[in-house]
Order: structure tokens, then C-alpha cells, then sequence
């Protein structure tokens, strides 16, 4: 069955898996599902033994921030000298350090620094990638980053959906009056639109950046505009941000580590998805890792994701997540291929063409060197991808060194 909406509650637990099965693919889409018994007497020009190997969907990657300049190891250090990273940010560092850096990369580098990261995405089995903005902070390095993501799209075989996240930070020179700050990124939605440079509108809802009151106002305006909405919420401090993401209708939900109980309560009874971070609690060090447990049981969707970003989760290696979702998350395994596939697919706009396997849909495949689903979270840190293929071709094969 090709269910249309995202998969919720304990229906994260019910996960499909053929033993012995075929896949028959023309062109970019798939055609045929079947027993290998059957498919051995059709015509195929060419075939793919998997020799017993996993296959499932290509992985959904809902939230990265993949377009940006320069890199921050040199933060690392203060993170281990507890230095928190909401205090890094207020110095003038974190965000605003990549901000600079972004400011002053061209289009032309930023453009081959997207395309070698989603390269890398790609080799862990990721074929649909979704792509913040937010490093500009400004109109002409907000719609570069933009720009650059729409032109990685068109050039490199994965599928970018692209997001403004122009309120990602407040800018040094309108610290006193963020309210001007956000007026003027929300001056930029006519432009984004007409140009066809973003699917949805994003802000960081936090302590010291935009509150709720203000992260209302402007993703009202970007609703009316026609933008769906994301929230980067409720990461560090609860500040209602899950509530908000479910009053507005948001498809989805980010962060949301620290989600109250109303909050997780809202999120159940609605269509915004959750997208948890594990990777990112790991990265800051922090000891709790969020409420996923908690929503999934009182039937909310959840997806996970690397958050892909220079400062607070450096890795396009969501395998690794998927072992982070059951180690600190307590997800099981299916719960976590949901995640992953068809619910990011949801996330992210994209749940009617990605995340499935099914007659169709785009052939986005991926053989795994691995027996079953349950051990790609199970052999941690490492990359199991063996083909990946995308719009049915072969994008990616692991070589052996013999
Ligand atoms: O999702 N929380 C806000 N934004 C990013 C981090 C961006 C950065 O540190 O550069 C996040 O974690
Ligand atoms: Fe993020």
C-alpha cells in the first residue's frame, strides 16, 4: 500500500520488509515490484544482483544547513572549556563567525563546497537533501546562498529542496531591534518567491535571537506569502516554540529537545512533523537528547536528521544519526527507517516522490552491505552503503582495495 501521509505513533513500529524481492526500474522510475522468482523471466536490459544485500529507499535528509563559507574547528576548544554556545553566539562568534565567512565566499567557491558536501551525502545513501539558507543575514549573501543551492540542484544528481532561514541570527547592527531586522528579511520574500529560490521560510526561536511573539509575526507573513513553514525550536531553552510550529501549521517542527508536555501533546494532534537532532545534542554535549520516546508514544510523526551545519552538528553522515536515534533517543529500528525515509520525506514537501519504494516513483535506491534493517544503527560511525542510485542510476558504488 502506498499510504499518502506521514507515518505516526505506534504505526512507526510497522515496518514493510520483502524478503527475496525485485525491483523492476525504466528510466528514472520504478515499474515493477516482485519475488526474485518472478522477475528472473523478465526482459531486463541490464540488472543489479544485490546478493541478498539490504535495500531500501534512498535516505531523506530534512534539515542542513549546506551552503556556507569558511569553518569553525577552532570553536571546538571553547566548547570544551564549557563555554556554551548560545554565550559563543552572543560574543560575536558561532553563527555570526560563519555569517562573515559566507559574507565573503564567492559564488563560485560556495557553489563547489555545496556540491563536494552532497557528493559525501550521497556515499552515505542520501538522495533527497533539504538546504538551509541563513549565513547571510543580509538580501545579497541570503539569496547568493539561495542561488547556489538552486544551481547545486540543477547540477548535482540529488534533489535539493531549498528553505530561507534569512532570520537565523540577529546581525550585530540591529541588535536593540530585531523587529527591523525581521522586516527586512521578510522584505525579501517577494523576490525569493518570483525567482522560485525557496519552499519554505525558517527561524531560530530562541533565547537571546527571536522570541515567539516576533517568530509569529514573521512566519505569518511568509505563510501568506505561500511559503510552508519550519521552526528551529525549543533547542535549547523551552520557549514554546513546538506549540507555535503546530498553531501555525508548520510542516514542520525542528529541534524541539526540549519540548514541554503540552507541546508534545500539540504535536501528536497535528500534521507538523517532528524533526529530531540527536547529532546536534551530541555535538553541544549536552546530557539530555529530547522527548522523541515521548512523542512518538503519544502518536506524533517524527523524522531525524544530521543538521547538517559548520557549528553545532559537522557531519553528513546520517547512518551515524540513526545509531545516535537508538543509543539516546530509545527508538527502535523501524521507528528509525521511518525517520529516515518516507516521514523526512513528509518534512520536507517531498512525501508523494521520496522515501518510498513503490510503482511510480522515482527509482531512489540503495543497496546496503549490511543483512537486515536492524544493522545500519546497530555498526555505528561507519558508512554501509554499498550502490546508491538515484533516479535510477548508479551514482555511487563502494570500491573494494584488493
Ligand atoms: O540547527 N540552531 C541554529 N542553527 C543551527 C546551527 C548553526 C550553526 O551553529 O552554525 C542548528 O543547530
Ligand atoms: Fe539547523
Amino acid at each position: 500500500m502506498d499510504t499518502i501521509g506521514p507515518v505516526k505513533g505506534t504505526e512507526m513500529s510497522d515496518l514493510t520488509v520483502w524478503n527475496h524481492a525485485a525491483i523492476g526500474i525504466k528510466d528514472d522510475i520504478v515499474v515493477w515490484l516482485g519475488s526474485a522468482e518472478e522477475a528472473s523471466i523478465l526482459d531486463a536490459s541490464q540488472t543489479i544482483d544485490a546478493k541478498g544485500r539490504l535495500v531500501t529507499p534512498g535516505l531523506v535528509e530534512p534539515h542542513t544547513h549546506l551552503v556556507f563559507g569558511g569553518s569553525r574547528e577552532r570553536e571546538m576548544a571553547l566548547k570544551q572549556q564549557g563555554v556554551p554556545y548560545l554565550e559563543i553566539l552572543k560574543q560575536g562568534g558561532g553563527i555570526l563567525s560563519t555569517v562573515r565567512a559566507t559574507q565573503a565566499t564567492s559564488y563560485g567557491e560556495l557553489l563547489e563546497k555545496a556540491l563536494f558536501h552532497l557528493d559525501r551525502m550521497a556515499t552515505y545513501g542520501i538522495t533527497t537533501v533539504e538546504a538551509k539558507s541563513g549565513y547571510g543575514l543580509d538580501r545579497e549573501t541570503e539569496l547568493k546562498q539561495l542561488r547556489v543551492a538552486k544551481e547545486a540542484n540543477e547540477k548535482h544528481p540529488l534533489d535539493i529542496v531549498s528553505t530561507f532561514l534569512g532570520a537565523h541570527a540577529i546581525p550585530p547592527e540591529y541588535k536593540e531591534n530585531p523587529e527591523a531586522f525581521l522586516n527586512e528579511m521578510a522584505g525579501l520574500f517577494d523576490e525569493i518567491k518570483q525567482e522560485d529560490l525557496a519552499e519554505f521560510v525558517d527561524i531560530f526561536t530562541e533565547t537571546g535571537v527571536f522570541s515567539v511573539p516576533e517568530s509569529r509575526r514573521y512566519l505569518m507573513k511568509a505563510r501568506e506569502k505561500g511559503f510552508g513553514l519550519k521552526i528551529h525550536a525549543d533547542e535549547i531553552d523551552p520557549l514554546g516554540g513546538t506549540e507555535l510550529a503546530v498553531e501555525l501549521g508548520a510542516i514542520s517542527g525542528d529541534h524541539l529537545a526540549v519540548a514541554s508536555d503540552e507541546g508534545i501533546g500539540k504535536l501528536a494532534n497535528s500534521d507538523t512533523i517532528g524533526v529530531i537532532l540527536p547529532g546536534t545534542s551530541f555535538y553541544l554535549g549536552k546530557d539530555d537528547y529530547g522527548r522523541a520516546r515521548e512523542m512518538i508514544d503519544a502518536g506524533a510523526a517524527i523524522a531525524i536528521s544530521t543538521d547538517f551545519n559548520p557549528g553545532s552538528s559537522v557531519t553528513e553522515n546520517l547512518q551515524l544519526i540513526m545509531s545516535i536515534a537508538a543509543l539516546k533517543l530509545k527508538l527502535s529500528p523501524e521507528e528509525i527507517w521511518h525517520a529516515v525515509t518516507v516521514n523526512a520525506a513528509h518534512a520536507i514537501g517531498r512525501g508523494d516522490v521520496a522515501g518510498k519504494i513503490a510503482v511510480g516513483r522515482k527509482a531512489d535506491i540503495v543497496l546496503w552491505d549490511a543483512p537486515n534493517y536492524l544493522y545500519i544503527p546497530y555498526h555505528y560511525g561507519v558508512n554501509h552503503t554499498n550502490t546508491v542510485i538515484k533516479n535510477g542510476k548508479v551514482i555511487y558504488e563502494r570500491q573494494e582495495i584488493r
